[in-house]
């Protein structure tokens, strides 16, 4: 028979015999997997994001794979089965995927379709949704066609108060309408109903249109704060924007802290940090919420390093050593092209055990050891073996940086309660990149204090995952107002505890 394999933009016409395995299937179209046991049901690697008409879940499946990768659409092409058209998610590796979310406890209350959107600064993420089943049918991910305009949310307002912020607001209108029509088409429904469109406080404003210029200058006043519909639509749709706790903590964080369940934990003491280009961190003790942004910059997200790129096919995702041997594996199994923020993350780990670098991260020219020490760009790095991916002076720093400004931002909010890092019940990590990361390799580095590395809890990119709950379910708008009502802004430029904490977090002293 023939069916439809939609890939993307890509569709692909397929005759298949009954009962084709997906393996065999995604063979025909030049799609080959990761197969180590060689289809015999015993490693779990030939994980595929896939939905469509497909074989049900077979328990021998289920055991070989995560709760969220279920909830995610994740099956193990060896085991399922193709009965008709299918969608697949391409280009990025089935685990890899920046919009892996852990949807929170829900009614649904609508009908129709609608889109969930997460505008972050440097990665948009979007996915359609069913909205009498609650079923997500399809996503787009993309680049935010703002980064031409400047890598985070201070250079971008600068490029607005040159240039005006119109044409920074059709690059992300245009964006957001070409990835809805993308999921429309691999979805294979004819109209939205409604979206949800979150972000931080300076993209809401971008897609709005609003004035920003206040959003750099204190008192860092800004125009709105929405949890308001929008004025304009999305595929003809109309838009709800959740509301923003502050200026530097937008509707992403309400979202985030939604799908954490927090407010409901009134009886706990828990962290949440997203390390996305800005880094937000959020205390709930005893059901009160404290808030802080802190600039991390984009470097986890692969942005501003020599050889960073997003987690797609060809990044280098994990580094690890065995004996004095480095390993190495990229997304996809696929020749290594550049390096993404868990990869790098590991490097440097790596870089701190082999004393490749020492505790102010200085490179040691005369390190003899795995890989090799070289100029590149008149820049010292060294050279991951086997590759031709390198790790720089300048992405040290780069590291530096944006791990002491989570790694203060953390230490400042426990001050403000005089807790320690022992105190906490639960540290939720939000963003794609924490996803993947390796925590002992993020507590290696001081990303974060090590106490916490056993207590956390990941949930993927928490921004789209709290849109997708309110657009699914409209009575969550009650918990939104909740978590606004709960939460306090503080400010951390300026702060002497903050300023303290980035310096001594600059160092590799904690390994
Ligand atoms: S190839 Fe090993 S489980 Fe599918």
């Amino acid at each position: 028979m023939k069916i439809k394999v939609i890939e993307g933009k890509r569709i692909h016409e397929c005759l298949i015999k009954k009962n084709i395995r997906l393996d065999m299937l995604l063979k025909q179209i030049g799609i080959l997997l990761d197969m180590p046991c060689g289809g015999n049901h015993t490693c779990g690697k030939c994980k595929v994001r896939v939905s469509g008409k497909l074989s049900t879940l077979t328990k021998d499946e289920r055991k070989l794979l995560t709760e969220d990768e279920v909830k995610n659409n994740i099956r193990l092409a060896c085991f399922t089965k193709v009965f008709g058209d299918i969608n697949i998610y391409p280009n990025v590796d089935a685990t890899d995927t920046l919009s892996m979310i852990t949807l929170p406890k829900y009614n649904l209350t609508g009908k129709g379709y609608g889109l969930a959107v997460d505008i972050g600064t440097t990665t948009v993420a979007m996915q359609l949704y069913d909205l009498s089943t609650g079923k997500m049918l399809s996503e787009a991910l993309g680049v935010n066609a703002q980064g031409s305009f400047g890598a985070d949310v201070i250079s971008r307002i600068q490029n607005a108060a040159d240039n005006g912020n119109k044409y920074q607001q059709d690059a992300i209108q245009n964006q957001l309408n070409l990835m809805a029509k993308d999921c429309i088409t691999q979805a294979g429904v004819d109209y939205i109903n409604k979206s949800v469109i979150t972000g931080n406080t300076t993209m809401l404003h971008f897609y709005e249109g609003l004035e920003v210029k206040n959003l750099a200058t204190a008192p860092f006043t800004p125009t709105s704060l929405f949890g308001m519909k929008s004025n304009h639509t999305l595929v003809k749709s109309p838009i709800y924007l959740p509301k923003c706790i502050g200026s530097y903590i937008g509707a992403d964080i309400t979202c985030t802290i939604l799908a954490t369940e927090m407010i409901h934990h009134s009886d706990k003491i828990e962290l949440l940090a997203d390390l996305g280009t800005n880094g937000e961190v959020v205390l709930n003790i005893y059901g009160k919420l404290y808030c802080a942004s802190t600039a991390a910059g984009p470097a986890f997200e692969g942005a501003n390093l020599t050889f960073g790129m997003k987690a797609g096919k060809g990044a280098i995702a994990k580094v690890s050593i065995k004996a004095n041997k480095v390993f190495y594996k990229t997304v996809g199994n696929t020749p290594a092209k550049g390096i993404c923020g868990s990869g790098i993350l590991d490097a440097v780990s790596i870089m701190l055990e082999l004393k490749i670098i020492d505790e102010t991260g200085h490179i040691d020219s005369e390190f003899e050891g795995p890989g090799k020490i070289i100029y590149h760009n008149e820049e010292l790095a060294w050279q991951i073996p086997g590759t031709k991916i390198s790790v720089t002076q300048k992405d040290i720093r780069q590291i530096q940086l944006a791990k002491s400004a989570i790694f203060a931002g953390i230490k400042t909010l426990l001050k403000k309660e005089n807790l320690s890092p022992e105190d906490i019940d639960t540290f939720y990590i939000a963003g794609g990149f924490g996803h993947y990361m390796n925590r002992h390799s993020a507590a290696n580095i001081g990303l974060f204090p090590k106490e916490l590395e056993d207590r956390i809890k990941l949930i993927g990119n928490g921004a789209l995952s709290g849109a997708a709950t309110l657009l699914l379910d409209t009575d969550q708008r009650v918990n939104e107002k909740s978590i606004i009502s709960k939460s306090k802004e503080i400010e951390l430029s300026g702060n002497p505890t903050f300023s303290e904490h980035y310096v001594d977090g600059m160092l590799f002293s904690h390994y």
